[in-house]
């Protein structure tokens, strides 16, 4: 039996910062962000809202979705760049605040291909039966490593958490491929120093070609055709580079996720939180073969195709 999602969770924060405060501090227009990027506003954590208060929101809505007793978790992985300090871990923290008592804890650096990271990772655990559930989460709190003066990189991205509690789903049903890569070469176009530093046109270049291709990879290995993926959720950074995935899966508009335009570039929460409202509206059904695919800093990527349900 393969592993899968049996909860869903995720946070956002209240404030809201649209596209027209951005045009009064910055030379950029709502125009020029909304057609280059898709992103239409986005949301940003107060001060006093960390990661890890973002994280154990989304993890305590997937527990309850999922109806366990977090003392049954055996594994708690957190995806996230902008962890509330070096050490200890988020995961260790939220480990604590939710009574995961059994549970071993740690953090994944994958940028925004975190998710698909602690996704594949989860799967082995549970499907080698070491673990019996699993609590993936993907958050970040990109506002405070964002130089709010670079218009290059400020528009782009946005805070939230998403999180998904994995256990061992019913035959047929679960995650039935994966993918992950890693090319260290292309670190040098998107890092961190005191602030993010992004080299946009390289990273464009690289998810539009790593997106389609993984992404066909994991159908391939799952055992289907494209003509039966029913969903496709790519991490939401830019909508040009979504609709190129989308374009070479030949799916119809409605049948790909976007959260952009609310909140713009989450990182490695951005695929989790796709999903939570994806699921909340209808849009996946039990059932429905899902193609989930992200890309990001290191350089990264990591795909996979599930079939949805319990
Ligand atoms: O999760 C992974 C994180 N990273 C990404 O996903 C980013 C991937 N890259 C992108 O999404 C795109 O490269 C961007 C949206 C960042 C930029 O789009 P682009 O088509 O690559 O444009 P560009 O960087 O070549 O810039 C075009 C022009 C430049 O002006 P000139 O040199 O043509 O005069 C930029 O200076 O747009 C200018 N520009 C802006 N103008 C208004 C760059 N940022 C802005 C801005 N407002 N915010």
């Amino acid at each position: 039996m393969n592993a899968g999602i049996i909860g869903i969770g995720r946070c956002l924060p209240d404030k809201i910062l649209t596209n027209f405060e951005l045009e009064q501090r910055l030379d950029t227009s709502d125009e020029w962000i909304r057609t280059m990027t898709g992103i239409e506003q986005r949301r940003i954590a107060e001060d006093e809202q960390n990661t890890s208060h973002m994280a154990r929101e989304a993890a305590r809505q997937a527990i309850a979705d999922a109806g366990i007793d977090p003392a049954e978790i055996g594994l708690i992985l957190v995806a996230t760049v902008t962890p509330d300090q070096p050490f200890p871990s988020i995961s260790c923290m939220i480990q604590q605040e939710i009574g995961a008592v059994n549970a071993a804890a740690m953090d994944i650096s994958a940028a925004c291909t975190g998710f698909m990271y602690g996704m594949a990772t989860a799967k082995q655990f549970i499907e080698s039966d070491v673990y019996k559930y699993v609590l993936v989460i993907g958050v970040e709190k990109l506002s405070k490593i964002t130089d709010w003066e670079d218009r290059n990189t400020a528009v782009l991205f946005g805070d939230g958490a998403g999180a998904a509690i994995l256990g061992k789903v019913s035959e047929g049903r679960g995650i039935l491929s994966f993918e992950l890569g890693a090319d260290g070469s292309g670190g040098k176009h998107l890092y961190q120093e005191e602030f993010l530093v992004m080299n946009g046109r390289e990273v464009f270049k690289f998810a539009v070609r790593q997106m389609g291709e993984s992404a066909e990879n994991v159908i391939k290995k799952a055992g289907l055709v494209k003509e039966e993926v029913d969903f496709l959720i790519p991490h939401q950074a830019n909508i040009r580079i979504m609709e190129a995935s989308r374009q070479r899966l030949e799916l119809p508009v409605e049948k790909m996720s976007k959260t952009i335009h609310k909140y713009g570039n989450t990182s490695a929460a951005s695929i989790p939180i796709s999903l939570v409202e994806d699921v909340e509206e209808g849009r996946i059904k039990d059932g429905d073969v899902v193609v989930m695919v992200g890309f990001g800093g290191g350089l990264t990527w990591g795909a996979l195709a599930m079939r949805w349900g319990k």
